[in-house]
């Protein structure tokens, strides 16, 4: 019973992901009709499963994003290796308590092996404590908690008994092009989104270091390996030279942008950024692994472990596990999906499909200029902000190719401009997307000129 379940979920998802290049990135009016077959009030009797899988295809696949398709380069999302999924349904097949040793030896193994292979792949120091969350932005929150518990105790206050009501004031230091994620983890832990001091950026948005403000034992500063709009990288090293003689804790938000150090050609870019206290990266924007799979590394293991750890006597046996450096409790199987892709593909792999999105992002970049477009930024990484003549047309244009359905892509302000982002994340995008996407972004032009005259 279960096992034919099983296999019809594998013949509609293997289809999904067949057809996924033939249909619309974004989904038409039709598909968006049809979800209203979901709005049912609540059935007193229950179904086959067969019926519920089949609804949940029939209505809700051709209602997704393909973003697991060649063309979707919206906000900084990859797609999946096959060997992910697999290794995703197996191990939600297994339903593992990945929290422990005691809960799922078998996850503990994996994430202990995985943990290692992600130090040497990105290069950072090995004595860190590597942890699966959500995402980035609960890594850079995970991080920030120990940077909070360590500043805090070498004042003598224990944070994570006595709160932040009278504890000695932290300064948080970021950069003007800061991630809105890394503001919302700074208000979770008590920061305050707005009692930070903003450090000037440089054209590319590189946070400018002769701007940067005086940083003692009570500072924690987070830079930026990646900027979201332009890929530019917070110039790491500088920032933690005059850190790290004061005391100050350098975190970094990597969540894409720390894959560079993958790549032979790119890791130049992240120069410095092995000196940093801690980082926050993600398996699911670049290493294309399905979503949920965050990264955070902390160098001062005692410092998460004392911010994090809980203990209850029925939790005995499982005194030093995982579940005491993780905000969560319960957890599933999460490193397995990173596993797989590195297991899959190997340094040379990873180096590949990093360095791979970059040329194909500057190749990209100048068919856009050839088009009469504008790039904005300096393409160092694989994100292109791009604008056309006047803020009207650059939305037009946008709203033409989303609407058209060969590509999709978003909306973003730089510097003060309307325009808009392209990032290249996914390992099934080819050159041939790429021409196919300009001629698609052409004939919009076209378009929306005929439009306007
Ligand atoms: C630079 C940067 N930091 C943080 C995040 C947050 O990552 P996540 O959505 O995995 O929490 C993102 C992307 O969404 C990002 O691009």
């Amino acid at each position: 019973m279960s096992q034919d379940l099983l296999n019809i979920a594998r013949e509609r998802a293997e289809r999904y992901l067949t057809e996924i290049d033939a249909r619309r990135v974004f989904p038409d009016e039709a598909a968006m009709t049809g979800l209203e077959e979901f709005e049912e009030i609540f059935p007193e009797q229950g179904t086959t499963g067969g019926q519920v899988l089949e609804l949940l295809d029939r209505s809700g696949a051709p209602a997704t994003v393909a973003s697991a398709g060649r063309r979707y380069f919206g906000f900084v999302v990859g797609g999946t290796l096959p060997v992910t999924v697999g290794a995703n349904w197996l191990a939600t097949a297994w339903d593992q308590v990945a929290s422990s040793k005691v809960t799922s030896p078998v996850m503990d193994k994996i994430e202990q092996v995985t943990s290692g292979w992600l130090l040497d792949v990105l290069d950072l120091p090995r004595e860190s404590v590597v942890g699966y969350v959500t995402g980035a932005t609960m890594a850079t929150f995970t991080a920030l908690a120990a940077a909070r518990h360590k500043l805090l105790a070498r004042q003598g206050w224990d944070v994570e008994a006595r709160g932040l009501f009278g504890a000695p004031e932290i300064k948080v230091v970021v950069s003007d092009e800061v991630h809105v994620t890394v503001l919302k983890a700074l208000s979770l832990l008590g920061f305050g989104k707005e009692r930070v001091v903003r450090v000037p950026t440089d054209a590319n948005g590189a946070m400018d270091i002769s701007r940067l403000p005086e940083l003692d034992a009570m500072t924690i500063i987070c830079v930026q390996a990646g900027n979201v709009n332009s890929g530019a990288f917070d110039p790491a090293g500088a920032i933690c030279d005059r850190a790290a003689p004061v005391g100050a804790w350098v975190h970094v938000d990597g969540a894409f942008g720390l894959w560079a150090r993958a790549s032979k050609e790119l890791k130049h870019l992240t120069a410095g950024v092995e000196k940093a206290d801690s980082w926050a990266t993600d398996g699911h924007k670049w290493l294309n692994t399905p979503y949920d799979a965050g990264v955070v590394i902390c160098r001062d293991q005692q410092s998460l472990y004392n911010a994090m750890s809980v203990s209850a006597a029925y939790l005995r046996e499982i005194d030093s596990a995982a579940q005491n450096y993780m905000p969560e409790f319960s957890k599933r199987a999460r490193g397995v999906e990173i596993w797989a892709a590195l297991k899959f593909l190997g340094r040379k792999g990873v180096d590949e499909l990093v360095t791979g999105c970059c040329h194909r992002a500057g190749v990209f970049a100048r068919g856009l200029e050839e088009l009469g477009l504008t790039i904005q930024n300096s393409v160092v990484l694989n994100q292109v902000v791009v604008s056309w003549d006047s803020p009207e047309k650059t939305e037009a244009l946008m709203q033409a190719v989303q609407k058209e359905g060969t590509c999709w892509f978003g909306p973003t302000v730089w510097k003060g401009k309307a325009a808009f982002r392209i990032s290249v994340s996914s390992w099934k995008t080819t050159e041939e997307d790429i021409q196919l996407s300009l001629q698609a972004i052409k004939q919009c032009m076209v378009a929306v000129i005929e439009e306007t005259q």
